[in-house]
């Protein structure tokens, strides 16, 4: 099976950003320990982008052709129509995931545009969120 993990804006800082939320683990770091824990039953890679558009792009590029994707797209998440438009466009399901319980965080931050066009969501699991919602796609 052939996954993507799109990670949003800010997410290159994990491990450096608000650790008491995010945790010190970079991603790049964690990624590796994906790859060698599903090395058997998925073909797993990642981007990782600050820019909506360029998020938009990489779920058209692979929205065909892909098995599933993982996506955190950290604060668009609260504010992108574009974003759940694309999902909505795409034929390859998509899993919404967050690090942090959104629902105990800021009231801004308890909306999703994203989730009515996700196949699921997952969320407050630390960076297990990722590996849970491989899980869900295999
Ligand atoms: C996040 C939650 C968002 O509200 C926030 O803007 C992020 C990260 C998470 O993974 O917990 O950047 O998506």
């Amino acid at each position: 099976k052939k996954i993507l993990i799109l990670n949003g804006p800010n997410l290159n800082l994990l491990g450096v950003r608000e650790k008491g939320i995010y945790g010190n683990q970079s991603f790049e770091t964690y990624f590796e320990t994906l790859k060698e824990r599903f090395a058997d039953n998925a073909d797993l890679s990642y981007f990782q982008s600050n820019t909506e558009g360029f998020i938009i792009d990489k779920l058209h590029d692979v929205g065909f052709s892909y098995d599933g994707i993982v996506l955190n797209a950290g604060a668009y998440t609260h504010t992108s129509v574009a974003i759940a438009d694309a999902i909505a466009a795409i034929n390859t399901p998509v899993v919404e995931v967050h690090i942090s319980n959104v629902h105990q965080r800021e009231a801004f931050r308890h909306h999703s545009y994203l989730s009515k066009n996700c196949k699921g969501v997952i969320l407050g699991f630390g960076l297990d969120s990722y590996r849970l919602g491989i899980e869900s796609l295999i």
